[in-house]
């Protein structure tokens, strides 16, 4: 965790806005390692920076999947958490530190299903806590302007397309999980299936999935034991409806299997609406270095910046990678102190929080039935689907009250297999 998590939280302490850091794994050598980890990339970097904490397990513990138990035990109601653990860990953890009134920061993909999304999305409500998805590209200056010009410049949604690579040699430390308990399309398009549905927005929503895999490298280079099947490349393509009744379509594809490049991930998306289009490359943002030892890469300080100010303390308070965190530290700051209401949090439209983000959820789950289905079509519902589904045919064709054609407001209730 030390290259941005650790990094962000020991610099906040720094700065006075928290005063307290637990760790926790299911492994104490891990946790010792992170502390190593720390000391080296952290501690002996940059000027001032307190490291103390407590952390969970015991180092001489093997593996207690629980620890985060104990862990929640040394916080109080109102504390902030992150996690970043294996996909399909996040539903049970954040569960069980909402219940215990702590406000949740959780890497993408927030929960694997739909069903997890909504239910952690009640259990938030009901405890008063905030739990957002961790999606940093939200504050990446050319992606909040993206955004900006996509709803006033735009026009109706029309097309989105979205690629995110990461080089093959990166496979041997996911080796554990990847083709198991998550996959690529989790891992990768998350990303961009939140970017695109922040962008537009609450005028379209995703109505159907249909994945397409290629497969071969992945299982070639990690030969599982256990037969499991590893997608290499994972495409979703996936229809909108917008709230004007016309239509659009995307297509997010993600893959583990790229050659080393100059850039770790490679990544871009193309927009189009009724009246324009937007490209972003963030992989090339025309800062490129080169040395005898580590040869030409891209550069991105914008995420995290790494070197130190001139005075020798952290200087990356400005990278979207801490301010990512920073806000929902803040954003919770702002609950506990009663100077905001988690309404007011979700309705500024900047964290990703629980209960604006099920759609993504919705599309990634649509997109793994789909694969396990062999390409079949999923269909995302919605509130008025359910409904109409039980209405006379002619009440399918009317327009809602407020002259939509369709209700984008509403979060996705169900997906169903065609
Ligand atoms: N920039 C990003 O947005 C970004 C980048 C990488 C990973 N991620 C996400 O972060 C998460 C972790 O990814 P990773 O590659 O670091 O995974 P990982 O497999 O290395 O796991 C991270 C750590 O979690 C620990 N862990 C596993 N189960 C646990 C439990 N029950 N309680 C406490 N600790 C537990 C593991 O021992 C490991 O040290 C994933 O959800 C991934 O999608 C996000």
């Amino acid at each position: 965790p030390a290259g941005v998590v650790a990094i962000t939280f020991a610099d906040l302490r720094r700065r006075g806005v928290i005063d307290g850091m637990v760790l926790c794994d299911v492994s104490g050598a891990r946790v010792r390692a992170a502390r190593e980890t720390m000391a080296r990339k952290i501690g002996a970097v940059y000027k001032d920076m307190d490291l103390t904490m407590t952390t969970l397990p015991d180092d001489d513990v093997d593996f207690d999947p629980d620890a985060f138990r104990a862990a929640i035990a040394h916080m109080k109601r109102g504390d902030v958490v992150t996690i970043f653990t294996p996909d399909d860990t996040h539903f049970k953890i954040c569960m069980a530190c909402v219940e215990a009134g702590l406000h949740v920061l959780c890497a993408k993909p927030i929960v694997k299903r739909l069903e997890d999304h909504t239910a952690l999305a009640e259990a938030a409500k009901r405890h008063g806590v905030l739990v957002a998805v961790e999606y940093h590209k939200r504050f990446d200056p050319i992606y909040v302007d993206a955004r900006d010009r996509v709803r006033a410049q735009l026009g109706p949604f029309s097309y989105f397309s979205s690629t995110m690579t990461q080089p093959k040699a990166q496979l041997d430390t996911f080796a554990g999980w990847a083709g198991k308990s998550s996959d690529i399309s989790y891992y990768l398009n998350s990303h961009h299936m939140d970017v695109h549905a922040w962008s537009v927005g609450r005028t379209s929503r995703p109505e159907r999935v249909v994945a397409m895999a290629a497969r071969g490298a992945a299982e070639r280079r990690l030969k599982p034991s256990d037969n499991r099947a590893i997608e290499d490349t994972i495409t979703l393509m996936v229809h909108w409806r917008n709230d004007d009744d016309s239509a659009g379509v995307a297509t997010y594809t993600a893959s583990w299997i790229a050659p080393r490049a100059d850039s770790h991930t490679q990544q871009h998306f193309h927009i189009m609406g009724h009246e324009g289009e937007i490209r972003v490359n963030q992989a090339k943002r025309g800062y490129e270095m080169s040395t005898d030892e580590n040869g030409f890469a891209q550069l991105n300080p914008l995420y995290m910046k790494y070197t130190p100010s001139p005075s020798g303390h952290f200087a990356g308070q400005g990278g979207y990678g801490y301010r990512s965190i920073e806000e929902f530290v803040r954003a919770a700051e702002e609950v506990n102190s009663g100077r905001a209401t988690i309404g007011d949090i979700s309705g500024r439209d900047v964290l990703a929080t629980v209960d604006t983000t099920a759609r993504v959820t919705a599309m990634l789950e649509a997109g793994r039935m789909s694969l396990d289905a062999g390409g079949a079509g999923v269909r995302i519902l919605y509130p008025d689907d359910l409904r109409d589904e039980n209405a006379a045919p002619e009440k399918e064709a009317k327009r809602l009250k407020n002259g939509k054609a369709v209700d984008c407001e509403a979060e996705p209730v169900g997906l169903r297999l065609e």
